[in-house]
């Protein structure tokens, strides 16, 4: 029954997006994350998943560049704030920065060396968070190794595909995803044990336990190269916050898309609204209240 109340995400579904920070906290209390990201060519997506990250009110964010010194980028101009290193510089000293969410994938690449990194994140530090959006969904899909030390985690651990990817996780085509969008979100959920976010017009939630549920914000606007980078980071930042699964992912989700559907509101959409435009507008509704 896909028109049945229960299974909407509706902003009253999600109120602890919206929880105001107490005075007695410091950046600690927000949660450090890494996004292991942005191979040389792609730099941008492992920025726009960051900076999303920032503005959705993580603590503190490194960027593991998938990238070896001296890097292509030395830090953020445009954001200061987050900490750019190359991947295994942050991997090697994730215990001492205190990483606790893990998002990767976004412009990740999949050659030897993204495998090798993404391989590390899966199998160190298992009580982190992972989200796990693009290109590591690919490199996923098609590894045993990864998918034993993935099922074996302990975190939380959040699966962001569009329906190409959706289907390289479950080795099926983008035909049989988009035929049944509800059926294939619960497939991968159940073959991973994660929580899923298929992508797309209508995305779906899905835990691992199977309870799935359909977002109502967003709009084509979105339709633009980055907004999932975007929506990564945001997870990321959220589940670093320390909100519960079940409102970190339907609330990522669902501020994402209100955050287009502002956009079109005030004329920034959907006509040339821009993935960074999204993460601002997010962060505006959030702290509306
Ligand atoms: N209506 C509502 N939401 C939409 C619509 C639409 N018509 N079209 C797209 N969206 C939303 C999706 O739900 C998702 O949140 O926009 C976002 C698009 O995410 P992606 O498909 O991951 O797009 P993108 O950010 O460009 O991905 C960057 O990574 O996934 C790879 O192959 C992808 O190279 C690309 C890169
Ligand atoms: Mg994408």
């Amino acid at each position: 029954p896909t028109n049945d109340i229960g299974h909407l995400i509706r902003k009253a579904d999600v109120p602890s997006l919206f929880q105001s920070r107490k005075n007695d906290t410091h950046k600690g209390s927000y949660g450090t994350l890494a996004v292991l990201a942005g191979a040389p060519g792609m730099t941008g997506a492992a920025l726009l998943a960051s900076r999303a990250a920032l503005l959705t009110g993580a603590g503190k964010i490194f960027v593991a560049l998938a990238d070896t010194p001296p890097l292509s980028l030395p830090c953020d101009p445009m954001h200061p704030e987050l900490m750019v290193r190359d991947a295994a510089g942050v991997l090697d000293a994730a215990d001492a920065l205190g990483v606790d969410t893990w998002v990767a994938g976004c412009g990740l690449g999949t050659d030897d060396a993204a495998k090798g990194w993404l391989t590390r994140v899966l199998q160190e530090r298992p009580d982190a968070n992972v989200v796990l959006d693009a290109d590591a969904l690919t490199l996923l899909g098609g590894d045993q190794v990864m998918q034993a030390a993935f099922r074996q985690r302990k975190g939380i651990k959040v699966l962001t595909p569009h329906p190409l990817e959706a289907s390289r996780l479950l080795g099926s085509d983008t035909h049989a995803v988009q035929a049944d969008r509800i059926a294939a979100a619960c497939a991968i959920a159940a073959r991973y044990g994660a929580w899923v976010v298929l992508k797309g017009s209508g995305t779906i939630v899905c835990s691992p336990s199977g309870a799935w549920r359909i977002n109502t914000s967003g709009n084509p606007g979105l339709a633009t190269a980055g907004t999932g980078d975007v929506l990564s980071g945001m997870l990321g930042a959220l589940l670093a916050q320390g909100l519960l699964p079940e409102e970190a992912v339907a609330g990522g989700v669902w501020l994402h898309g209100a955050a287009a559907d502002r956009l079109v509101e005030q004329g920034i959409g959907p006509i040339g609204l821009s993935a960074s435009e999204v993460a601002q507008a997010a962060r505006w509704i959030r702290n509306q209240g």
